[in-house]
């Protein structure tokens, strides 16, 4: 079995991580005798600067013929916010239509986590954050003072919703953003937590606003509800946001799996990512079931460490296992979670901000030896 791998390492830190992924995914690939290709994409700020051009359509087809695309970090202190967030990350999770964005919140064995009294068995649940939809539709505007009109669409291969909004103002300007969710879109994420939890331990809790953003978020209630009628033997809660980090903190084994609209998703897996050891330790799977999916740590391209060969390669070496279990190298993948694991209670091999002075590409070199010799 051979399989073929897009690879974009990005921006920042990007290359440094990702080549000790490849590095480590490599030699879990030759213990199981299964190959690897990678087939190099130039996305990024480089790629922008240099053409202007953020992620072409001819691009995005090509890379829809994969299954499992591996990503380092987009993002550039060069190119104003956002841009290229939203530009080329943002445009692929929508062009693929992942819905899904897995973030699994593990502590560790041997990792340190800012809880106290809190260990590897309270710190153990996983993020189902809705991906495509809410407040990250992208869709707002500005208006001045007067009357004005706008068009605001969304294009999603499963909907089109368009908007036409009358605007009249006598404020100075107004900035506005639309959130937006539909009832396909909150069914599949919702399913999906609800199918994971059958392998897990059962219970489901779904995280919204629906005491003040009631017109999106009872809707998304509403659908919760509806989904979880049809698994009566599932544990179910519902959390207000702003309550859910403070649960984290204080009572994270209480969670198996939590799913999320798309903003709040992000906002309480920076936190995860806290407890469960750091940026450093925290991996992410963008998900299209039925397409093309794309792995990459939750953390960002931290351009002030680039050419370091000092950040922590675990998120991304992590979001590799979980690549290639995607792909059904469910022993692979497991492979390198145990060698994750072991490189992690040994302690000897690791980067700064787990308190050591390894380089990472040693902690990639580490990892690709407790494989090979596992
Ligand atoms: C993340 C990031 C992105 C997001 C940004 C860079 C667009 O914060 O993957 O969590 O908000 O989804
Ligand atoms: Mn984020």
């Amino acid at each position: 079995m051979n399989y073929k791998i897009p690879v974009i390492p990005g921006d920042g830190i990007g290359p440094e991580i990702v080549a000790e992924g490849q590095k480590v995914l490599q030699a879990a690939a030759e213990r199981h005798g299964f190959g690897l290709e990678w087939i190099p994409f130039d996305l990024g700020a480089e790629h922008y600067l240099r053409t202007g051009e953020l992620v072409s359509e001819e691009t995005l087809k090509e890379l829809s013929g994969y299954r499992a695309i591996y990503l380092g970090a987009i993002g550039d202190p060069r190119v104003r916010p956002g841009v290229l967030e939203k530009g080329v990350l943002l445009a692929m999770r929508f062009y693929f239509d992942q819905y899904i964005n897995l973030r699994p919140v593990k502590l560790l064995e041997g990792v340190w986590t800012p809880l106290k009294d809190k260990g590897p068995k309270d710190i153990d649940f996983v993020v189902v954050r809705e991906n495509t939809e809410d407040f990250y539709v992208g869709q707002g505007g500005r208006a001045r003072r007067g009357k004005s009109h706008a068009h605001l669409e969304v294009l999603r291969s499963i909907y089109q919703v368009k908007f036409g909004l009358d605007i009249e103002s006598d404020s100075e300007e107004i900035g506005y953003q639309i959130g937006m969710v539909s009832k396909e879109g909150c069914r599949r994420v919702i399913s999906y937590a609800f199918q994971m939890a059958a392998s897990r331990e059962n219970h489901v809790s779904s995280v919204d606003k629906a005491n003040v953003l009631s017109d999106i978020y009872g809707f998304w209630r509403e659908v919760f509800e509806d989904v979880a009628a049809g698994y009566p033997g599932v544990k179910t809660d519902f959390n207000f946001v702003d309550a859910i980090t403070m649960w984290f903190v204080k009572n994270p084994e209480w969670f198996d799996v939590v799913v999320a609209p798309n903003m709040f998703g992000d906002i309480i897996t920076d936190l995860g990512a806290m407890i469960q050891g750091g940026l450093g330790l925290a991996p992410g799977a963008n998900l299209n079931p039925e397409g093309t999916s794309m792995f990459e740590p939750i953390h960002g391209s931290a351009p002030k460490y680039k050419g370091q060969n000092k950040i922590n390669p675990i998120a991304t070496i992590w979001a590799g296992a979980l690549l290639l279990e995607h792909l059904g190298q469910k022993d692979a993948a497991d492979d390198i979670i145990r060698a994750i694991e072991v490189n992690l209670r040994q302690g000897k091999v690791k980067t700064y901000d787990l308190g050591g002075s390894s380089t990472t590409s040693e902690v990639g070199d580490e990892i690709s030896r407790l494989i090979r010799s596992g």
